[in-house]
C-alpha cells in the first residue's frame, strides 16, 4: 500500500482519485509530447505535437482549476495506464529503423492517447454528475474533453481516415 492510499467512500472521493490521475496524465504528456516533436521527421506531425503541447499546458491549468474549485491541492496520483503508453513508445524508439515506420507509430501512438484522454474525461464527468458537483468543477474538464474531442479528429484527417493512401503521402511527402 503506497503512502498516498487514499479511502475512497462516495462519488466526490471516486472523482478526486480519478481527477488526480488525470492531472498526473497531463503533466506528463505535456513532456512526452515535447519529445515527440522532436523526434518525429514529418512536418505535419510535429507541427502538430507542438501545437498539442501547448494546449496540453492549458488542460493543467483547466485540471488545477478543477481541484481549486473544490477547495483542494492539486495532487498527482501515478497513471500507469500512461506509463504503460510511454514505456511503449520508448521501446518502439529503440527498435525502429525508418522514418515512414516512425511517423506512422507516432500518428497511431497520439489516436490511442487522445482516445485514452476522452475516455479519462468521459469519466470523471458521469463521476461528477453522480457527486453532484457544481459547474466550477465540470467545466474546467469540459473543456479539456472538446479540445481532445478536436485533436483526434485532426489526428484522423491526417490519418486520411479509410484513405490509407493519403496517410502515406502525407507521411513520406511523396
Ligand atoms: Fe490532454
Amino acid at each position: 500500500m503506497s503512502a498516498h492510499q487514499t479511502e475512497i467512500r462516495d462519488f466526490e472521493d471516486l472523482f478526486v482519485y480519478g481527477l488526480e490521475a488525470v492531472y498526473d496524465m497531463e503533466l506528463k504528456l505535456v513532456d512526452a509530447l515535447d519529445e515527440m516533436s522532436e523526434t518525429a521527421t514529418n512536418d505535419n506531425l510535429s507541427k502538430g505535437f507542438a501545437v498539442h503541447r501547448t494546449e496540453t499546458e492549458t488542460q493543467v491549468q483547466s485540471v488545477e482549476a478543477a481541484f481549486e474549485a473544490l477547495g483542494r491541492e492539486p495532487t498527482r496520483r501515478d497513471n500507469r495506464i500512461v506509463d504503460g503508453l510511454l514505456a511503449e513508445r520508448e521501446q518502439f524508439d529503440a527498435s525502429v529503423t525508418g522514418d515512414t515506420l516512425l511517423n506512422t507509430y507516432y500518428l497511431n501512438a497520439a489516436m490511442k492517447t487522445e482516445r485514452l484522454e476522452i475516455s479519462s474525461y468521459e469519466e470523471l464527468l458521469m463521476t461528477a454528475e453522480k457527486a453532484n458537483l457544481g459547474a466550477d468543477v465540470t467545466e474546467p474538464l469540459r473543456g479539456n474533453l472538446e479540445q481532445e474531442s478536436k485533436t483526434l479528429r485532426k489526428l484522423q484527417a491526417l490519418a486520411g481516415g479509410a484513405d490509407r493512401r493519403t496517410l502515406w503521402s502525407r507521411l513520406t511527402g511523396t
